[in-house]
């Protein structure tokens, strides 16, 4: 079942989230990695900003969340996680493709170079790459992250971003 997580889920998500970036560990760059890899604090912002988790529940047990964050004219894809133990078992395919649902808008999602499985994930679902140059651009336009992260970070949009009546530049890709 997937449904919208409550307040009182905070600490679930929390530990889904610092369970499942674990996989970036020795993988990102070191000085971008740190543990826990989103404080409470980080968490607490993110959710204030407008990130709302959705999750992915069986047997009355949260495995994996996702977030989205509507942002100006797109929908972003925040912090997309499902637990270790649970990988590569269609439940990231379900979050997504349940969450693509839920927005008319063009959706982008940001990820580090280096999370080769989530760039193929991403791209497995019809999401393409933007150029080093769009992605700075859209990272600007749409996040509030670190000049470090920007450098390290990919950008991925759905097709929607390049239809005619689609919101935003149509730009290059790669
Ligand atoms: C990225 C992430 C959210 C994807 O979630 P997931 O539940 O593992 O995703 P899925 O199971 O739907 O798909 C992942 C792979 O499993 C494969 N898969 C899906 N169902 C499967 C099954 N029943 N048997 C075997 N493989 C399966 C998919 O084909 C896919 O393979 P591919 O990447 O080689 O194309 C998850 O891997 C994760 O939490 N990673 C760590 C954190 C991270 O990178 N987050 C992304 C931040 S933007």
């Amino acid at each position: 079942m997937i449904r919208r997580c409550d307040s009182s889920e905070f600490e679930t998500i929390y530990a889904i989230i610092n369970d499942a970036a674990q996989a970036y560990k020795g993988v990102i760059p070191a000085d971008c990695w740190k543990e826990p890899y989103m404080s409470e604090d980080e968490l607490r912002h993110e959710m204030a900003e407008g990130v709302l988790f959705w999750a992915y529940e069986e047997d009355g047990e949260l495995i994996g969340v996702m977030g989205i964050q509507q942002v100006q004219d797109v929908a972003l894809i925040r912090h997309a996680y499902v637990h270790t133990f649970r990988r590569n078992q269609g439940i990231g395919a379900k979050l997504l493709s349940f969450l693509r649902g839920r927005t008319t808008r063009p959706l982008l999602i940001g990820t580090w170079a280096d999370a080769v499985w989530a760039i193929r994930f991403y791209v497995k679902h019809g999401f393409r790459l933007v150029s080093p140059e769009e992605k700075n651009r859209l990272l600007k336009k749409y996040w509030s992250v670190p000049e470090r992260q920007m450098d390290t970070s990919v950008v991925l949009v759905d097709p929607k971003w390049f239809e005619p009546d689609s919101r935003g530049p149509h730009s290059s890709m790669e």
